[in-house]
């Protein structure tokens, strides 16, 4: 599937020679799909591991292995091809990066393919180091990621887990998801939302009734999630409020919360620093009010009636926070419906001050809970609004926060 983010961008994908080399193949594949044109750089040693072939199989695009000798279809002369491979990349990442090529990224080396092009870059570069671990945490190896570091380059921590050798500890390549996640990230940077904080609540909340029962809600946290990655995508930095367990986007903060009580005690803390909060979350209207310290047990021939109070209205609560000291500067809300559905999302918008209101209809089979797609409508203040097609949840997620940008602009 295309993601805007990486869709058109140009990105140099360096390979060098470590074992992970392998699953770097799955990250040329994905960054394809999602829309990006890889040129891959496969160092000496790197051809050891994988072929080049294999790289132009899944990229449909040449590879390059060598300073001096042309590339059979390749886009550029050789005699520029080492400047002319960083002139207008998007971003230029090496992955994995050994420690060799790390300490030649260093030092400036200037002797083949990768040197030359890393010298010759203006894009952002992100490394991904992989080894032993006793060779990631070696001091000669330390000292050049920290050198890199403070020189601008983004450095993805490796993950801990067992190498090739059969010993454990941290140097291991992380995953295509994680590894797209902080191109992404970096990507993002000249977005929109760049230097935006904006603070995004998901899930549904869980209100108590004993330690081990609660009164809880159909939604999954997909629209959430979905909304604080294109928000990263567009280069903000987001605060997730949440009370489900999905991967993390990289890039996002998380909040854990359970009742409604939580969630508005955490989005109002971080809304006073927050452009905007965009309000996802199914929070519960009503909570038990006399949840027992105790398990309830059961007994013979009796029901249960509790008694339930009402909530507080964490959008409301935003409304007046922003009065008071003008922040949030935007607010916007969802309204899960399932009759009368603009008029009352209308209604909504009014009544909780938002400046844009999502609305969906929760009765469509292929909209709302736990499923991948959404089908809404956009409400604006000024009286705007439109219907959009049936679209994915992060599709959803790119046009709330598209609007979020030129309501920020
Ligand atoms: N919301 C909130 N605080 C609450 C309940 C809802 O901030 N205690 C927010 C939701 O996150 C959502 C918007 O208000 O962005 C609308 O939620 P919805 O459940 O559709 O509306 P309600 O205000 O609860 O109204 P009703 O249940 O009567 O439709």
């Amino acid at each position: 599937m295309k993601l805007r983010v990486f869709d058109g961008r140009r990105l140099v994908l360096a390979v060098t020679g470590s074992i992970s080399a392998y699953k770097v193949v799955d990250l040329a594949s994905k960054l394809t799909q999602a829309g990006a044109l890889v040129d891959v750089i496969l160092t000496e040693s790197a051809q050891q591991f994988v072929s080049a072939l294999t790289f132009q199989s899944v990229t449909g695009r040449p590879v390059y292995t060598d300073l001096w000798q042309s590339v059979s279809g390749g886009a550029l002369p050789t005699h520029i091809a080492h400047v002319g491979l960083a002139h207008d990349a998007d971003l230029l990442a090496v992955i994995p990066a050994t420690a060799h090529s790390i300490a030649r990224l260093t030092h400036g080396m200037a002797d083949d393919l990768l040197g030359v092009t890393a010298l010759a870059a203006t894009c952002p570069v992100v490394i991904a180091p992989a080894m032993d671990g006793s060779m990631y945490h070696h001091p000669a190896v330390a000292d050049n990621l920290e050198r890199l570091q403070q020189r601008g380059v983004w450095v993805i921590e490796p993950e801990v887990g067992r190498f090739a050798s059969g010993l454990t500890g941290q140097g291991r390549l992380p995953e295509t998801p994680t590894l797209m996640g902080h191109l992404r990230r970096v990507l993002g940077q000249r977005g929109p939302l760049n230097g935006r904080h904006v603070v995004v609540s998901a899930g549904g909340t869980r209100e108590a009734i004993d330690p081990v029962r609660f009164l809880g809600n159909r939604s999954s946290g997909k629209q959430g999630y979905a909304l604080a990655q294109a928000a990263v995508d567009a280069g903000a930095d987001v605060t997730l409020v949440t009370t489900v367990d999905l991967p993390l986007p990289i890039g996002v903060y998380p909040v854990a919360v359970e009742s409604a009580a939580q969630m508005r005690d955490a989005v109002l803390k971080h809304a006073e620093q927050a452009d905007a909060v965009i309000m996802a979350a199914a929070v519960a209207d009503f909570r038990p009010l006399r949840p027992s310290d105790q398990k309830i047990k059961k007994q013979e021939g009796l029901g249960l009636t509790l008694e339930l109070g009402r909530t507080d209205d964490i959008l409301l609560a935003l409304q007046a926070k922003r009065q008071q000291i003008g922040r949030p500067r935007v607010l916007i809300g969802f309204a899960a419906e399932s009759d009368q559905l603009l008029t009352n999302a209308r209604r909504k918008l009014e009544q909780k001050g938002l400046d844009l209101l999502v609305a969906n209809d929760i009765t469509a089979p292929d909209a709302g809970f736990a499923v991948d797609t959404n089908r809404v409508s956009l409400l604006h203040r000024d009286g705007r609004q439109v219907t959009l097609d049936l679209m994915s949840k992060a599709q959803v997620a790119e046009r709330i926060i598209d609007e979020l940008a030129l309501l920020l602009a």
